[in-house]
């Protein structure tokens, strides 16, 4: 059998009573040594140094009623016994200095006395561990009872029905998650994991966030879900702002961020309050931030770190406590570089990045994202639209292949379905349809450039100096340093070496038997002293 130790803080009023009459009185800590099946071997009475007489008179009284209860009185210096932090200091430091043996004792932290701050700050302490224990509440007599001792009642947080509250918390994150990818489930684990941290930063962090990523990957949309999470879970108070940073041009850039007194300019008729006015307490969304010109940009700073600006035309400072979300598809380390966005500013939003992935860059979550949005477009038509298994095969292999660059991303997978089921025949779509859409989605993405056009531009940013050094790259003619250029874009733009192999041979496997891309990239890269690792670093 275990001895059992109690630890709890003398209750400066449920404890106290001098007189004769005190032993009709139910008192919390001495009724601990009024049960008779009850044995408590040893208790730690914590009390604050001013109540050294009733701990005193505490202990005689549970000493009378129980001769074998050892009572040790714990003095803790506190000033304020409703200030948490002080409380909690004090406690958490008497607690990790305290001898524990599990082994041989059993540890109940009484809840019953002291402030609710106390009360907190025990359980916080069982909680994790810190007091290998279980919680102790004690409760008076009812009517009837003739027993002056009450009742005990003992709360293990370990156990199975407290473990449902704990399961509680991990499903509001699940739901959390799920709501940020608007309920697809996406199976791609970088985007997934990229999801939960981005939960898990909106709810807890009010600093701002930078999203990233190519047109159509849904910055916008997570922008504002985060906001509406925000929003459920009381982090902000006001609204949701979005600016387009693009759209922002010459004198009205400033007056549209900052806001104008009436007559700071010709055709200023009145006073504007400015979009950065406008999302105070509330989150404001900077789309487009790469396009900002450098003078918003240094006002935009001053806003960020001091929360207060100077609106045009104004002689006062105004305040504006706003989140700050920003996006753009543009690498702003290259616009730091290039002198075109401040390295301040952008250090100053660099904090939490998320680089969105454009499809192409998650095939696998293809196949939810269409399913989502049939089940959206049929709830929205009110007309329910299926595939048939053929026709759904022949999309989704033609969806993944590398003929599918997607360069509009979730728009363009949105605009493709929202077609199939707007044509589909009684509610099914099938291999006509597709074939029909896939010529239709071929023809689109040829006239943009399609992916390789956007390769090609992208290969004018690979640096093969920094690459390869600048002897072995003046080394190069002209035509292999085009060519290694664009093949290191490629691979940057991939996902893994299969995958880029796949994208720089697509016309050519389809008529090889045997598929080596992979190995066919490798030794092409091999051959300028590079392997995948080393082109993917920029
Ligand atoms: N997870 C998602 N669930 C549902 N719809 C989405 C999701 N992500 C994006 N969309 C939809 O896809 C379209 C494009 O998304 P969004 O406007 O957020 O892209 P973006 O990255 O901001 O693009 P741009 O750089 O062009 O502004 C929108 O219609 C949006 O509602
Ligand atoms: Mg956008």
């Amino acid at each position: 059998m275990k001895s059992t130790v109690v630890i709890g803080f003398l209750g400066t009023q449920l404890d106290s009573g001098s007189g004769a009459g005190r032993w009709e009185k139910w008192r919390p800590t001495v009724s601990l040594a009024q049960h008779e099946d009850l044995v408590v071997q040893r208790m730690e009475l914590l009390y604050t140094t001013r109540h050294r007489q009733l701990a005193e008179q505490v202990r005689a009284d549970v000493q009378a009623a129980s001769p074998d209860t050892v009572v040790n009185l714990v003095p803790m210096e506190i000033a304020d016994p409703w200030d948490f932090g002080e409380v909690y200091g004090r406690l958490y430091d008497w607690v990790r200095a305290y001898p524990f043996d599990p082994a041989r004792e059993q540890y109940w932290a009484h809840i019953t006395t002291g402030t609710h701050v106390a009360q907190i700050c025990l359980f916080l302490l069982v909680e994790s561990r810190f007091i290998p224990g279980v919680l102790l509440q004690t409760s008076p007599p009812k009517k009837q009872q003739r027993n002056a001792a009450g009742s005990v009642a003992l709360i293990d947080l370990d156990l199975s029905r407290y473990d449902v509250l704990a399961r509680r918390f991990s499903q509001e994150q699940e739901n959390a998650v799920a709501f940020l990818k608007s309920g697809i489930a996406t199976r791609n684990a970088r985007f997934n994991a990229l999801i939960e941290e981005i939960e898990r930063v909106a709810v807890r962090s009010r600093a701002p966030i930078l999203l990233t990523g190519p047109t159509g990957a849904g910055k916008s949309f997570l922008a504002r879900r985060m906001y509406e999470l925000k929003l459920a879970r009381h982090q902000v108070s006001g609204g949701f702002v979005e600016v387009n940073c693009a759209t922002l041009r010459g004198d009205t850039a400033g007056s549209s961020l900052f806001g104008h007194r009436k007559g700071a300019f010709t055709g200023a008729a009145t006073d504007r309050a400015g979009l950065l006015r406008t999302a105070h307490q509330g989150v404001l969304f900077l789309d487009e931030i790469g396009e900002l010109g450098l003078d918003e940009q240094a006002m935009l700073l001053k806003a960020i770190e001091e929360k207060r600006f100077l609106p045009m035309g104004a002689d006062r400072e105004v305040a504006s406590d706003f989140q700050l979300v920003a996006g753009t598809n543009r690498d702003l380390r290259d616009e730091v570089a290039a002198g075109r966005f401040r390295e301040d500013l952008f250090a100053r939003i660099n904090l939490w990045t998320y680089d969105l992935p454009g499809l192409a860059r998650r095939p696998e979550d293809i196949e939810p994202a269409i399913d989502h949005l049939l089940a959206l477009s049929s709830a929205d038509t009110g007309r329910a639209v299926r595939f048939n298994a053929e026709a759904k095969a022949q999309y989704l292999k033609f969806a993944r292949s590398p003929q599918a660059p997607w360069t509009g991303n979730f728009r363009d997978l949105s605009a493709s379905v929202t077609r199939l089921a707007t044509l589909a025949e009684g509610g099914r779509i099938g291999t006509p349809l597709v074939t029909a859409e896939t010529q239709r989605l071929g023809w689109l993405w040829q006239r943009q450039g399609g992916a390789r056009h956007a390769l090609a531009s992208g290969s004018q940013q690979v640096d093969l100096v920094a690459l390869l050094g600048a002897q072995a790259a003046a080394g190069l003619d002209l035509f292999d340093r085009i060519q290694l250029q664009a093949v290191v874009a490629v691979c940057r733009d991939s996902s893994s070496l299969s995958d880029a192999g796949r994208r720089l041979f697509d016309v050519s496997r389809e008529r090889r038997s045997v598929v080596n891309d992979a190995d066919r990239l490798r030794k092409y890269l091999a051959k300028h002293g590079l392997d995948w690792e080393a082109c993917r670093a920029d």
